[in-house]
């Protein structure tokens, strides 16, 4: 059966319905785990409290002010994703600035970020490690994703290294872990345990993390608060954009601490 009218496909689909209701149950446990206080997320700072270098704190205000979405935008993950590549780009020439490593993207799709990601490798010779399984019939990917992501890096082929596997693979683990990191992104299945575990691949990155889509995937925006708990650095929503940040570590003022966070620093102190 086909239908033209997406919600009409979407009222007659088993497989939709199935994904609702698993989306929906995922959702109810972790708001339940919330409410319980099992899972010890950090709060998300504005970019204003952050101990930051004033010139990419103007840069990524400024980057967000216009992210203004035009009425015909109407796919949540367009809202706040105009500017996203700049951002990316301005901070990971940031953190190549200040840290060596390379930059890692786990979650590549068709490579319009590996793109900009590699244009600023060149310029610090830093590689770009590009973690995506491309399986077609899985979250985003329906079947010419990984020729479209050759060809945009193609200019970029020698210093890009794909790694084709699911990032929770134990041999993406294995491969990651044992590259310096001065960058990292996760873009990778927005689920709450995949984004938790792509965070905690990258712990050893010394720069900023950027975690994309934690402005409408909420749970996305769990494991980000999640993963800033467990590491113990600032997570960063900037108003208007569709990705998070968390910060290096260190680059946390005291009064961006959560309560939980101080607390246990003092204790382990
Ligand atoms: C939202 S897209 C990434 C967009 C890309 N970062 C960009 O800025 O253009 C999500 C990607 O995650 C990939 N993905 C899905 N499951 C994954 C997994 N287990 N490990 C790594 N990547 C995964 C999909 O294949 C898809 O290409």
């Amino acid at each position: 059966m086909s239908f033209r009218i997406p919600e009409i496909r979407y009222l007659y689909s088993v497989r939709e319905w199935a994904g609702l209701i698993v989306r929906t149950t995922r959702r109810t446990g972790l708001a339940l785990r919330l409410a319980l206080g099992t899972i010890p997320v950090a709060k998300a700072h504005e970019l204003d409290g952050l101990p930051l270098d004033e010139p990419l704190k103007q840069t990524l205000l400024r980057l967000g002010r216009r992210e203004i979405a035009p009425p015909f935008w109407d796919a949540p993950y367009k809202y706040g994703g105009a500017q996203y590549r700049e951002r990316i780009a301005e901070v990971a020439t940031y953190c190549a600035e200040r840290w060596p490593g390379d930059f890692l993207e786990i979650g590549c799709f068709c490579g319009e970020t590996t793109r900009c990601l590699s244009e600023v490798a060149g310029r610090f010779n830093r590689r770009v490690i590009a973690v995506d399984p491309w399986t077609t019939g899985t979250q985003n990917c329906s079947g010419r994703e990984y020729e479209q992501f050759l060809k945009n890096i193609d200019p970029y082929r020698d210093r890009v290294d794909i790694v084709r596997r699911s990032s929770l693979d134990a041999e993406t683990l294995r491969i990651v872990q044992q590259r310096a990191l001065a960058f990292a992104l996760v873009d990778g299945l927005h689920t709450y345990a995949a984004a938790l575990s792509d965070i905690r691949m990258v712990e050893h990155c010394t720069g900023f993390i950027a975690v994309d889509d934690v402005s409408y995937g909420f749970e996305v925006l769990l494991a980000m608060r999640q993963g800033a708990a467990e590491s113990k650095r600032a997570a960063v929503r900037i108003a208007n954009c569709r990705e998070g940040y968390l910060c290096p570590k260190g680059m946390q003022a005291e009064a961006t601490l959560p309560r939980g966070v101080e607390r246990k620093t003092a204790k382990a102190a």
